[in-house]
């Protein structure tokens, strides 16, 4: 599953990047207001040093100028996936675009049959997220699962891009899904690292090697 990290903060995108951590980023509306930057100064950067997809918004809400956004968007780096928003005015945009060779990710997915559309209309991404569904009792893993059989079923390539990942188990029921790649905010890829008993076993070690009085460097 490749990972993709959902900010628009350079400096933590950088630090995943170097550890070999970071496929793509994806931006929206609310990261652009949380960096505190202009969208597409911030994407220029992000673009300078992430060679795979780095999505970008559109803010539009009618298709002619969604698909003039997302031109705009586009011409900042060959990597840009516009983001269309799960309408059926994003589902025309997103055909125009994909027409045009460009990435198409298609967010704010919340069932099966959206996604179903997403793939007919060409999309490259579909972002269902899972998180917004649990908030509200409904079970967003259930989504990404029954997307990925229907996907199968009908050999479709749009690629699933699990989003609104906000725990470890989302994490890793993505990966056991089959998701083909999973956007999370860096504090959850960062939390993928701990377990409560790598800390255990970490103090044990480090108590019984200050015993034997030894040092390695
Ligand atoms: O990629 C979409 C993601 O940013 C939404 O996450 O936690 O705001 O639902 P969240």
């Amino acid at each position: 599953m490749r990972f993709f990290v959902d900010t628009a903060d350079v400096d933590a995108i950088r630090e995943l990047n170097d550890l070999g951590m970071v496929d793509g980023v994806t931006t929206n509306p609310s990261l652009i207001l949380k960096s505190g930057r202009d969208i597409l100064e911030v994407t220029k950067e992000i673009c300078s040093f992430i060679s795979g997809p780095v999505s970008a918004e559109v803010v539009a809400l009618k298709a002619d100028e969604m698909i003039a956004e997302g031109r705009k968007l586009a011409e900042i780096a060959e990597n840009i996936a516009v983001k269309v928003p799960l309408t059926w005015d994003g589902l025309k945009a997103c055909k125009v675009l994909t027409g045009e060779g460009r990435m198409v990710n298609v967010t704010l997915c919340f069932s099966t049959n959206q996604a179903l559309l997403a793939a007919k209309a060409g999309a490259t991404f579909i972002s269902p997220f899972i998180g917004r569904l649990d908030d509200i009792n409904l079970d967003g893993l259930e989504l990404i699962s029954d997307i990925r059989q229907v996907y199968d079923n009908y050999g479709f390539e749009t690629q699933i891009l699990a989003a609104s990942v906000r725990t470890l188990n989302h994490a890793s029921q993505c990966a056991l899904i089959g998701a083909d790649v999973m956007t999370a905010p860096p504090s959850v890829i960062k939390a993928m690292a701990n377990h409560v008993l790598t800390d255990k076993g970490l103090e044990q070690f480090m108590k019984d090697w200050a015993k034997t009085g030894q040092k390695i460097l």
